[in-house]
């Protein structure tokens, strides 16, 4: 008996049957090449279908030059595409799943920099994506936009795609027709209910026309109460219900937040799961045809068998937690869910690499994006296998043990702590961020099917690893804080002038417990990331008063590329902490230290009992080069101290390799 009935179910759409209620859904995944799908692409989709999904939403397409987004976006307006995505679509049928394309439209929030044209919107508001303004659109312009719609879903389903997703959430162009206070037209497109929702009804009626009654449409909506000029709740299940009564609307689909609260599109861990399933609840309500779809952290099979299961809604979306794990659909099917790698919410490589225009990856699953090249996420057994020593189990260490063993090697790991994890266990222990916690067990037991033979509390020296009788030797020991506390941006300065007063802790010591720091804190934070963020938002939870001094313009600067700076500020500054942008400590006192203004060199001296210093790590590598005709790999942060996703990437890479 499954333990997910509701959500393993098939459902019919316009009379197609989906083999279960799992969607994959639509996201920029900014793969193209030159504006063509390619083998990243098809590679990438192809292995959410073998994994299960029962209904993949291609990455969506700009229907127009005004719309264009990102480097990775389709050509739009041309066939050219067409028998690029066939090849796409096809293997996509093949494997069991259906598949659709997402037709969007920005409006105002379009990218100057990737469009090279003027905004359009229905009047003239500003961007929430870019600086700039846009144009209000004249009755031409919007027949030329209801055309360039229609003509993309008609050149859609030639490429092979079951139908297509027309996209009206989060203050897109059809949302800002809907919502008054984006659409102040007083012509036929404006006003009343019946004007503002001309656009998208004209649209789904002429694609519902030109691509037959075969022809899957879903509506992408989206919900958020951050600000009172969006759509309420009310305002869109009216919206909703006069799509519906057209008969020609397939599925609703909803999403959170939208363009003027983007950290909610994308919710981290900072936010709570399952945050359209209220929503969603009443969307049901109100619908006679549609199928209704919820969206938005959904991330577990649990979370959504409870969604289909309580009646919320009929299918879910799984973004993130498809692209962690691509096999979340068939290993729920397969009775073990407990197998599914689960999505972390970190936001770190999805969106923090589509946010920095690149084609996106997984921090916790380095083969998405490199399906094609990597075989996907499956492993082929070793032609030769081989008894492999990793030394060290922190991520690069984890992954390249579990991979490796994956492919058939024999695989033994030493670690000199009680516990797998190492710095990524401390970064577990920040508030909410325990899903970092469930990942390390999710390796244990892993190691646990595949034979891993994990040794903790073992600390090998270059004796140890010498004489162990392993053919290859991988080394991922990680790094350490730098003792002598150097900053980046006072170079000449050597170690941290004032370090021997003492009181001078590093994040790992906090997170460990191990520092005692008194009632303020200076928390000198230099990488903007959680290792300095998270431990300065644990120390003011803890009840501290908490000073942060960044080199930064801004506190957690490179926490923005995923969406989390703005609430982690938030928070930071609701529990009280002071932030000191662009400053260096130019001396610590052991009760204080002096802070420098990077921008006019002044100076000022802020009383504190115990100074935390997020500096860069340095490598802990204190082996020889080789161990006679073993073979040695260095992997992660032993080899060059960075961030966790490049530890996991070259965990798997090395397990390929071997
Ligand atoms: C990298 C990335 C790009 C996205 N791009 C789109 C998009 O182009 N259109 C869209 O409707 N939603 C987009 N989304 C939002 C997702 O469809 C989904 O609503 C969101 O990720 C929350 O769901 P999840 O928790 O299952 O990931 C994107 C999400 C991610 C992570
Ligand atoms: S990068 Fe983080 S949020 Fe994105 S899919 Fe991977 S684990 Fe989830």
């Amino acid at each position: 008996m499954t333990q997910h009935p509701k959500l393993l179910s098939p459902i019919e759409l316009r009379g197609l049957t989906l083999r279960n209620r799992i969607v994959f859904g639509a996201h920029t995944n900014n793969m193209s090449d030159m504006g063509l799908p390619g083998p990243r692409t098809a590679a990438y989709l192809l292995e959410r279908a073998l994994g299960g999904a029962a209904m993949i939403v291609a990455e969506p397409m700009p229907v127009h030059r005004t719309g264009v987004l990102t480097r990775g976006n389709f050509l739009h307006s041309t066939d050219e595409v067409i028998p690029h995505f066939r090849k796409v679509t096809e293997p996509v049928k093949e494997a069991g799943a259906a598949i659709l394309q997402q037709l969007y439209h920005v409006g105002a929030h379009g990218d100057s920099d990737l469009s090279f044209a003027p905004h359009w919107s229905p009047s003239g508001h500003a961007s929430y994506h870019d600086s700039d303004g846009s144009h209000r659109m004249t009755g031409a312009e919007i027949e030329e936009l209801i055309d360039a719609h229609v003509a993309a879903a008609v050149r859609c389903r030639k490429a092979g795609f079951q139908g297509v997703e027309v996209w009206a959430a989060y203050h897109s162009l059809l949302d800002q027709f809907w919502t008054p206070w984006s659409n102040t037209r007083d012509d036929q497109w404006g006003g009343s209910l019946v004007n503002r929702t001309r656009f998208s009804r004209t649209i789904i009626e002429r694609i519902r026309r030109e691509c037959g009654e075969d022809f899957i449409i879903g509506l992408a909506v989206s919900t958020s109460d951050a600000h009172d000029v969006t759509l309420s709740v009310e305002n869109l299940l009216e919206i909703i219900a006069l799509h519906d009564a057209t008969g020609h609307v397939d599925y609703v689909t909803c999403g959170h937040g939208g363009y003027l609260d983007f950290e909610r599109l994308m919710p981290t861990f900072l936010f709570a799961e399952k945050l359209t399933a209220p929503v969603t609840e009443q969307i049901r309500g109100v619908v006679k045809h549609a199928k209704v779809t919820s969206e938005a952290h959904v991330r577990t099979p649990e979370n959504a068998e409870a969604i289909i299961a309580s009646g919320q809604a009929d299918l879910v979306s799984i973004v993130r937690g498809q692209i962690a794990d691509p096999h979340l659909a068939r290993k729920t099917m397969e009775g073990r869910a407990e197998d599914v790698r689960g999505c972390i919410s970190c936001n770190q490589m999805c969106w923090g690499r589509r946010s920095r225009d690149y084609w996106i990856s997984c921090l916790i699953n380095p083969s998405a994006g490199r399906e094609w090249e990597w075989g996907g996420d499956r492993f082929t057994t070793a032609a030769a296998p081989k008894s492999v020593l990793v030394v060290g189990a922190g991520p690069a260490g984890l992954e390249a043990a579990r991979a490796a063993a994956e492919r058939g090697h024999r695989v033994e790991i030493a670690e000199a702590a009680p516990q797998v994890g190492g710095q990524f266990r401390l970064a577990g222990m920040q508030p909410r961020r325990a899903q970092i916690l469930d990942l390390l067990d999710w390796y244990e037991r892993q190691f646990a099917k595949l034979g891993v033979a994990l040794r903790l509390n073992t600390f090998l020296d270059a004796d140890d690893i010498a004489a162990h009788p392993a053919e290859v030797v991988i080394l991922a020991t990680g790094s350490l804080p730098d003792p002598e506390a150097r900053q980046r941006w006072l170079p000449s300065a050597g170690p941290l002038p004032g370090l021997e007063n003492g009181r001078v802790w590093a994040p790992e010591e906090v997170m460990r417990r191990e520092a005692g720091l008194g009632d303020t804190v200076i928390v000198l934070d230099e990488g903007g990331n959680w290792r300095g963020v998270g431990t300065a938002w644990m120390l003011a939870e803890q009840g501290k008063r908490v000073v942060i001094v960044t080199p930064d313009p801004c506190v957690g600067k490179e926490v923005a590329r995923t969406s989390a700076d703005g609430p982690a500020r938030a928070r930071l500054a609701r529990l009280g902490a002071r932030f000191v942008t662009e400053h260096v400590v130019s001396r610590w006192h052991g009760n204080g230290a002096t802070v420098r203004s990077l921008l006019t060199g002044d100076e000022e001296t802020i009383p504190a009992s115990g100074l935390v210093v997020a500096t860069t790590n340095v490598a802990f590598d204190p082996f020889p080069e080789s161990f006679g005709d073993k073979t040695v790999h260095r992997i992660g942060d032993c080899a060059a101290p960075r961030q966790a996703p490049y530890a996991f990437h070259e965990g798997r890479k090395v397990a390929l390799q071997i």
